[in-house]
């Protein structure tokens, strides 16, 4: 059973340990630190290495965590942080059905299944919480993250063209969600 709260003993598919947690005001510095690393790639997510300031996400991360509003679920190994999902709920009456998934795996902490376990506790929140709909962005070259949200259920949507620009490149983005209130987890 997935669980959303207190910590699980987790196996890697490659045998290394880690450890399923919710997200702690405390977090805030080492995931700040994650994403900055992950934007440093270049490749995976919208905003571009040092477009945010470190602290500054830090801080907002921490509070983000602090208000109890979203789901923030943490993959620790070796008291490191190597990943994370957030689910963020728009609270416009029109939208507090909808969750808004972000995730980010650490580089030496990937295809070993934890990225599969934190979308599966995404959507395990959404349906405790009684919610419809939980919705991303992804870039459509990224792969394995598709393969990821394909294999939990995800559908696509749509494309939205040309909707980031990175550097002088224009980028597509393509929708994806996944339906609390349909057959099957
Ligand atoms: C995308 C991401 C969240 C996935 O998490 P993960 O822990 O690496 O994923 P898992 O190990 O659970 O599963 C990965 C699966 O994708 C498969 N895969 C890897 N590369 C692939 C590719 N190029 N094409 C298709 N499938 C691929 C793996 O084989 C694995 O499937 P398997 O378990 O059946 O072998 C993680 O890699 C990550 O954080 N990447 C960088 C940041 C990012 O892309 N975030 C998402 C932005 S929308």
């Amino acid at each position: 059973m997935i669980k959303t709260r207190g910590s699980q003993a987790k196996t890697a598919n490659d045998g290394r340990r880690w450890t399923l947690r919710p997200g702690r005001p405390t977090d805030g510095r080492a995931l700040a630190r994650l994403f900055a690393d992950v934007r440093t790639e270049g490749r995976w997510l919208i905003t571009t290495p040092g477009a945010v300031s470190e602290p500054s996400e830090a801080f907002w991360i921490g509070e983000l965590i602090r208000a109890e509003e979203s789901l923030v679920l943490v993959a620790e190994a070796d008291g490191d942080v190597v990943g994370n999902v957030l689910v963020s709920v728009d609270r416009g009456r029109a939208t507090e059905h909808i969750g808004v998934l972000s995730i980010c795996i650490a580089a030496d902490w990937r295809d070993v299944g934890i990225g599969t376990e934190l979308v599966a506790g995404a959507q395990a929140w959404v349906r405790e919480r009684g919610m419809r709909k939980l919705s991303l962005g992804v870039f459509p070259d990224n792969e394995r993250a598709i393969a990821v949200y394909e294999r939990r259920g995800f559908v696509r949507e749509g494309t939205r063209r040309q909707q980031y620009r990175s550097n002088d490149e224009y980028r597509d983005e393509l929708l994806m969600a996944w339906f609390a209130t349909e057959e099957g987890e």
